[in-house]
């Protein structure tokens, strides 16, 4: 969703900006903007790509030390030139970006009309900068003031950087529901939705928090005051981001890169936590909690997309191997409905990017309610990681391409420690089946990379299934949750209308569907429901549709009847997602190159969703 990105300092701000825009592209955008100041104000914006913005500025006044930079995901107005950030104030004296939603704009805005205020754009963004203006001009008030003001008139979410003509050398910037991140350099500060447009200058850096005012000043230093004018002392951290790790190394696309660097990620999120010789498992953050999660009454489990499939898997293997009852929950259905939350209630987030605004907020409320809070969470310091009471980070890296990859599978595999460690506490796993579990976990990244290995051979049946324009993703129990993901990420990237089913709910719907034209994907790798699934797969042939099974190595059955196999190594059974939706990534990976379309940037799609 919308970046942002500002400097101040000596350099020219331009290429920062540049760059750092095009760091941001992966949170999914349809416009972008530039603001310059130097003596005097140049403002360029253009709807489509930032290299659309760069084409556009080439023969322009690009100078300047001070600067901001805005991707925009169109919320409230078209994705054009004109509602593109900057927006600047009706006295042309101020100039904003903002992620997030004012969601009182249109009180604010008639307010501000009948003040002889005149708006030139649809956005709820305008209609702030314009209330700044409005409470500077009143007031006679410094620009950090005027902010700080202004927004205790504002419901909503937001994350702004301002600028003054006539205070030139601030920035101010401030959030409230979403993120922003201060880098701190050598003479020079940078503001920014995340870490990516800022590591290659300072890694020091302050993440601020909710209704926080944050002022930077060319030669001085930087403050940060709450809403109620309060000052506030900053933790400075030190940005846990590699360079390397934001760029492309060689892939033709982020996606791929992320599909590949599985076998080490998964590793990642293991590292430190498991030993199969000496038989244990231990999740740093759960030290000085396990007691109150093994006691809970019952696990809710809150994440959106991809996220909430990994949830999925997770409540097969808490109440598998832990024996204690589990919801899954959508974060934005689980917030406004009331939900029944208590203190013997454990609530565990899941979030690649700990910004998703309904898993927050859903969280907040589960807070509210007495609820112990344990984030799963990617990307350090984010707000999820910082609202929960405890948790693991999962230690995947970066992840660019919009379409989860990498995440999902160190998630999946945090969240199988997790359902060890606890089941281990509580006496829910023999010893003899623990430790077998131990050694099969640990050898999951090597079977991994054998998956990768299967590459072309998936390749080659994307080519087979390219041209469909529907698909069906069926699986049962521990496979149940991949197909979802499977058909998530074949809808995501390539277009293709997906969608996963439960293997044996096919006759209650979709097998109304089954022609020739429809190819249907099967996880065909459960021992425990391999007679079912068989039939299943006769019954999407018996109507001619196109069978591609995934199966474990050796079997013979599946692979007489369905038209493509692709085999898994074997595993136990609780491990068998990790390894079954690597070709399901790659499938879909392939099918949307073959047809053309944007892999790391699909259309419409945002990797943070820090709206509602
Ligand atoms: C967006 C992304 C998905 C992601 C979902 C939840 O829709 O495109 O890839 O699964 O948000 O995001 P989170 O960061 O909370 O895991």
């Amino acid at each position: 969703m919308c970046g942002i990105i500002a400097y101040i300092g000596k350099k020219e701000a331009y290429p920062i900006l540049i760059k750092g825009l095009q760091r941001l592209e992966y949170r999914g955008y349809d416009s972008a903007g530039v603001a310059l100041m130097n003596g005097s104000l140049n403002i360029y914006k253009k709807k489509g790509k930032v290299q659309d913005l760069v084409d556009f500025a080439l023969d322009k006044n690009l100078s300047g030390t001070s600067g901001m930079g805005h991707t925009r995901w169109a919320t409230h107005g078209k994705p054009d030139d004109v509602n593109a950030h900057p927006h600047t104030s009706g006295n042309g004296r101020l100039m904003l970006v903002h992620n997030g939603i004012i969601e009182n704009y249109a009180s604010l805005k008639r307010a501000l009309e009948k003040q002889g205020h005149v708006f030139h754009t649809q956005t709820d963004t305008e209609v702030l900068v314009h209330l700044i203006e409005e409470v500077q001009k009143r007031g006679d008030l410094p620009i950090e003031e005027a902010v700080r003001e202004a927004l205790t008139n504002v419901v909503g979410a937001y994350a702004i950087v301002v600028m003054d003509n006539q205070d030139p050398d601030k920035l101010v910037a401030a959030r409230k529901g979403s993120p922003l991140v201060i880098g701190i350099g050598k003479d020079e500060f940078f503001f920014a939705s995340d870490g990516t447009p800022i590591v290659e200058y300072t890694k020091k850096v302050v993440y601020l928090d909710d209704e926080q005012i944050a002022t930077a000043t060319r030669h001085g230093g930087y403050e940060i005051r709450t809403i109620d004018n309060e000052i506030h002392m900053p933790f400075v951290q030190e940005l846990n981001m590699e360079i390397e790790r934001i760029e492309k190394g060689g892939y033709d696309y982020f996606m791929l890169k992320e599909i590949n660097e599985q076998p080490t990620t998964i590793q990642d999120a293991m590292r430190g936590r498991l030993n199969a010789q000496e038989g244990w498992v231990r999740l740093g953050g759960m030290d000085d909690h396990v007691e109150r999660v093994k006691n809970a009454e019952r696990f809710v489990i809150l994440g959106c997309g991809t996220s909430w499939h990994a949830g999925l898997i997770a409540e097969y293997l808490f109440e598998d191997l832990a024996r204690i009852p589990v919801e899954v929950e959508y974060a934005s259905e689980f917030r406004y409905r009331h939900p029944v939350i208590t203190e013997r209630d454990v609530v565990i987030a899941i979030s690649q990017s700990g910004e998703t605004a309904d898993t927050y907020a859903a969280l907040e409320l589960a807070k509210k309610n007495g609820a112990f809070l344990y984030g799963i969470v990617n990307v350090v310091g984010s707000s999820i990681a910082r609202l929960a009471h405890a948790g693991s980070y999962i230690h995947a890296g970066p992840e660019i391409g919009v379409a989860s990859t990498k995440a999902f599978t160190a998630q999946v595999t945090l969240l199988t420690l997790m359902a060890l460690q606890i089941g281990r506490a509580r006496g829910t796993i023999s010893d003899e089946y623990f430790n077998k579990l131990l050694h099969e976990l640990e050898a999951i990244p090597s079977k991994v990379q054998r998956m990768l290995d299967s590459n072309e051979k998936i390749k080659y049946i994307a080519g087979e299934i390219k041209d469909a324009t529907n698909s069906l993703y069926l699986g049962r129990g521990y496979n149940f949750p991949v197909a979802l993901e499977g058909a998530l990420k074949l809808k995501e990237i390539s277009y293709i209308h997906a969608e996963g089913y439960p293997a044996a709910e096919m006759k209650h719907g979709p097998i109304a569907l089954i022609d020739e034209n429809m190819p249907v994907v099967i996880i065909a790798t459960n021992k425990s429901l391999n007679d079912k699934i068989i039939s299943n797969i006769q019954e999407v042939k018996a109507r001619r549709g196109m069978v591609l099974a995934i199966v474990t190595e050796g079997d013979q059955e599946i692979s007489r009847i369905a038209d493509y196999t692709i085999e898994i190594p074997e595993t136990e059974e609780p491990f068998t997602p990790l390894l079954s939706v690597i070709p399901l990534q790659l499938l879909s990976y392939h099918i949307a190159v073959m047809r053309g379309c944007n892999v790391d940037q699909p259309r419409n799609l945002a990797k943070s969703v820090t709206v509602e």
